[in-house]
Order: C-alpha cells, then structure tokens, then sequence
C-alpha cells in the first residue's frame, strides 16, 4: 500500500487488539497485523498510539479513555495509519476486562464500517479537528 492509500477492510474481517492499563499493546491477532502492516513482535510492548492518524480528533480517545477507565464499554470509528503511510477505517468496541493473569487490560474488537458511515463520521471528526485547532 502507498503512502495516503485506502484499505478497505473484508466484510469478515475481524481486528482485534489487547492493551494493558496503560494502552501498551499486549496481543494482537492476525487481522490486525496484516491489516496495520506490522509483525506481532513489532507490535507487542509498544504504544497503541503507534497507529494513531493524524486526523483522529483528541476528543475520540478522551471519550474512549474516560468510559472504559470507568468500567464501561465504547464504541465508535477509529482511522488508523498503516506500516506504509496508508490508512483504514474501523468500527472498533473496546472493553476493559481482567487478563489471565489477574491485571487490568483492555481489549479492541473491529469490523468494518459501511462507506455511508465513514462519509459522516468524517465530517464529524473534521467539526471536531476545528473546534481542536488541528
Ligand atoms: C484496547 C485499546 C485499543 C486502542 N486502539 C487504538 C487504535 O486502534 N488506534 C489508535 O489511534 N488508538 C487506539 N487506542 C487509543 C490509544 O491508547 C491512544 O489514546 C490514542 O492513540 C491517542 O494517542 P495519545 O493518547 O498519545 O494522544 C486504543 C486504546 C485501547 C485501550
């Protein structure tokens, strides 16, 4: 994929990714890798802000952060920049849930969103990116 480029997700495709308390990637299953352009261990131990695009309002994760830290679920579109400069739209629900090992983490579950969906949630986000200053 070239830098800028669109990756439009498969109807079945399912991209799951698991953080802990901090929002450090944990796991990540196959999908999400091939879909993000990244290996499982380029992945594990780093930031999930690694594929954080540019046009993601601060609001978005302020809201994800404040109800999943709260106990609850979110739900919302997430734009992701991939290994190679080009970007794909989610429908992603995260949820805090308690690990294997008894700590804390959260877990990100993503289909794909109808083109008519992204039509408006970036116009929503683009309101957003002004009121930001971005
Ligand atoms: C389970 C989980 C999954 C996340 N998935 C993404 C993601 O796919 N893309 C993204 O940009 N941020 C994701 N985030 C939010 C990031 O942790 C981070 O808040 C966001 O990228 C904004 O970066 P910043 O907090 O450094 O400004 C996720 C957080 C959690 C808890």
């Amino acid at each position: 994929m070239a830098v800028g480029q669109e990756t439009v997700l498969d109807d079945y495709a399912f991209l799951v990714s698991e953080t802990d308390a901090k929002g450090n990637i944990r796991f990540a299953n196959e999908d999400f890798c091939k879909i993000a352009e990244y290996t499982l261990e380029e992945l594990i131990g780093q930031p999930h802000s690694m594929v954080r695009h540019k046009d993601m309002p601060k609001k978005a994760f302020k809201s994800l952060w404040s109800t999943v830290q709260s106990g609850e679920t979110w739900s919302g579109y997430v734009k992701n920049i991939t290994g190679s400069g080009g970007f794909y739209w989610v429908f992603a629900t995260v949820y805090p849930f308690v690990s294997c090992d008894g700590s804390k983490g959260y877990l990100s579950c993503r289909r794909k969103p109808s083109v008519e969906e992204i039509k408006e949630v970036e116009e929503l986000y683009s309101e957003w990116n002004k009121e930001e200053g971005n």
